[in-house]
This record gives structure tokens, C-alpha cells and sequence, in this order.
């Protein structure tokens, strides 16, 4: 019985180390552990014996069921392993492969509202600027002419951190895209064109409000600017972002601190049956809202070590998220923000939807 079962243990290994692949490793573990298996019938016979061959042989029988389910495990840890090796050699995954019939993700509408900005400038020759988030209170509030008790740099609007940068300057979320006007002033010699778009912060959160939006800044400096290009390039912006050249600009005067004069810029509306808003018509139903404009004030381009007497231009801030819910008819600001994916399949963009001024975004 001894002999038996050595013999059987090591025929069982031989068998379980010779096994090529998992099919072959499963036959073996079936030959000695399966219902009709060798091992199992030496287990049954354990029942017939004397008390006394039980205690020899009971102890072996259960061992070798050990060595080979050990064995078993072992085995296949390793063909495994091995199974895993030859599929990572052999299969390559393509990145340049079109996704085809699979699911594909879309572009934001903020996103895509910066690329259209970014297309429709680019033809009229302006450059994209960019700028940190996190500002110092010179670019954001001093350069730009807000004097130290203008209510914009109260703590209750504007997101301050505790620590100063290496000048002392207070360091805070920017509150608008405007400091890249200065950034750029600084950093590059006229003429400049740049449009900026951006994140920018404020202590705000309504409906309408969120503490993250987003805005593009515009600003040109050059010889002999005036209040007609301004308007020019608004009226040609508005046109190309809506595409329709029925659209009529109203301007008011306004005022910040960094402009003068200073206009807000509506956009005239007509409704269609339904009641509903629709930007456009040549004679408007009434107006809306859509940027802050003005020429560039002569103390902001001091600040920038320019003489305002050779260089003057013109700047124009306006809210991307706006842009976005009237152009897209979306009319919910926070959705933009919750990342809800059954909300961005529905308003998202394909990759190449991006206008031109020659060709919208539907051609
Ligand atoms: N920075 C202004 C704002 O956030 C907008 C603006 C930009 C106005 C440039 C005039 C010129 O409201």
C-alpha cells in the first residue's frame, strides 16, 4: 500500500509538472481529484480499513492530497503567468486606430466656445495670451487702475490666500482675465493683438453665479486706435461667434476703472414662436448683456512702462459660460460644472466642430 502510494504520488507530479497548458493541468487534477479520481477512490477506501491500517495509512493517503492539490496550485500559478506573458507580447493596442463603433467622448461647450473664440480671432490676426489663476494683487487690481478701497478687492468678492509673493503682493484667485492685459503689456513690444480666454474666481453662487467661470479677454495696443475699431471688431466677433450678420450691438456707457471711456455691450434678441430668446434679427425684441469694453485707460498702459501718448487701444472682457448658454440654448449655468456625463453627451461637441469666420460651425 506504501509502495502504492508513492508510486502514485509521484506520477501524479510527474503528470502535474509535465501539464503544457490549463486544459492539460485540469485533465490531471480530474485523473486524481475528480469524483471518479485516483486519489478520491484511495480516500474512500480509508472507510474498509482496521482501525489500526487507518492510522497508518490514513495520514499518507491525506498527505499525497495535499503534495498534489499543493502541486495542483503551484502549476497553475505558473502556466498562468506564462499565459499572461504571451498574450502582452502578442497583443498591441494601436492608439493611432480610429474608436469606430465604441462610445467617444465629446467636447465641453466651454471648450468648445474657447476654440471657437480662438478660431474666429486668429483670423482677424489676434494671438492667444494666457496667465497664471492664481494672481497677485498688482496685475489683477493695482496695474489696472482699481484703486485700494474699490469694493472688488474686498475679501467678501475676491478668493485672497494667506501668503504674500516675494515683492509682498497679495496672491488670490484672479477675479477676470484682465491681468493678462497687463501680463502681456509688460512682457511684449506693441503692436499687440491677443485675445485671452480663462478661469477666473469670485466669492459668488447662485443660479446664475458660480465661484469658478470663465471669460476672454480682448485687447489691442497700437498706433492711432480708436473707439471704431472697437467696434468694428466687436460687430465682427458677435457675427462670426453667433453666425448671422442680422445682429445689432447696442453700446452703453459704463465705467471701470481701467477703461475710459468705458461701454457695456448688449446684444439685440427677437423671439421666435415659442416665446423663446434667439440672438439676432435686425430689429430686436430687446437686449442682453454680453461684455464690458472699453479704450484702454492711459494709466494702465503707464503702469506698463508705455507711453499712452504713442499707444493707445482698446480691451474687452466678456463671460465664455454666457456666450455658451445663448448661442447653445443651454440655460442652466451649473449644470456646465456638475460633470454629469448624460448632460455633456447631449451638449457635447464632436472633436472638429470648431467655426471658422468663413465657414460656421454646421458646414
Ligand atoms: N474685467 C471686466 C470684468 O470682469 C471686463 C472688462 C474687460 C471691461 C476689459 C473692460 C475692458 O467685468
Amino acid at each position: 500500500m506504501t509502495t502504492d502510494i508513492d508510486q502514485l504520488q509521484s506520477e501524479l507530479l510527474a503528470a502535474v509538472e509535465g501539464a503544457a497548458d490549463l486544459a492539460a493541468l485540469e485533465a490531471v487534477r480530474v485523473t486524481a481529484l475528480g469524483k471518479q479520481g485516483t486519489v478520491t477512490g484511495l480516500l474512500k477506501t480509508l472507510g474498509a480499513l482496521s482501525p489500526e491500517e487507518r492510522q497508518t495509512t490514513g495520514p499518507r493517503i491525506h498527505s499525497l492530497r495535499e503534495a498534489v492539490t499543493e502541486a495542483l496550485a503551484t502549476r497553475k500559478g505558473a502556466l498562468d503567468r506564462e499565459a499572461l506573458d504571451a498574450r502582452l507580447a502578442s497583443e498591441t493596442l494601436d492608439m493611432s486606430l480610429p474608436i469606430g463603433g465604441l462610445a467617444t467622448g465629446s467636447v465641453h461647450p466651454v471648450s468648445q466656445v474657447m476654440e471657437e473664440l480662438a478660431e474666429i480671432f486668429a483670423d482677424l490676426g489676434f494671438a492667444v495670451a494666457t496667465g497664471p489663476e492664481i494672481e497677485d494683487d498688482w496685475h489683477n487690481f493695482t496695474a489696472l487702475n482699481i484703486p485700494e478701497t474699490h469694493p472688488a478687492r474686498a475679501m467678501h468678492d475676491t478668493f485672497y490666500f494667506d501668503e504674500v509673493d516675494g515683492e509682498g503682493r497679495k496672491m488670490l484667485l484672479r477675479t477676470h482675465t484682465s491681468p493678462v492685459q497687463i501680463r502681456t503689456m509688460v512682457g511684449q513690444k506693441p503692436p499687440i493683438r491677443i485675445i485671452a480666454p480663462g478661469r477666473t474666481y469670485r466669492s459668488d453662487s447662485d443660479a446664475t453665479h458660480t465661484p469658478m467661470f470663465h471669460q476672454v479677454e480682448g485687447l489691442v495696443i497700437d498706433r492711432g486706435i480708436t473707439m471704431g475699431h472697437l467696434k468694428w471688431t466687436l460687430e465682427t466677433f458677435v457675427k462670426a461667434f453667433f453666425e448671422r450678420d442680422d445682429i445689432v450691438l447696442r453700446l452703453r456707457p459704463s465705467y471701470f476703472p481701467f477703461t475710459e471711456p468705458s461701454m457695456e455691450v448688449d446684444v439685440g434678441y427677437t423671439r421666435d414662436k415659442s416665446g423663446r430668446r434667439i440672438i439676432g434679427g435686425a430689429e430686436p425684441d430687446g437686449w442682453m448683456e454680453i461684455l464690458g469694453s472699453g479704450m484702454v485707460h492711459r494709466k494702465v498702459i503707464e503702469a506698463c512702462d508705455l507711453d499712452p501718448n504713442e499707444w493707445q487701444g482698446f480691451a474687452f472682457g466678456c463671460g465664455i459660460d454666457r456666450l455658451a448658454m445663448l448661442k447653445y440654448g443651454i440655460d442652466d449655468l451649473r449644470a456646465f460644472f456638475d460633470g454629469d456625463l448624460r448632460w455633456l453627451r447631449h451638449y457635447g461637441f464632436a472633436a472638429l466642430d470648431v467655426p471658422t469666420l468663413a465657414q460656421g460651425v454646421g458646414a
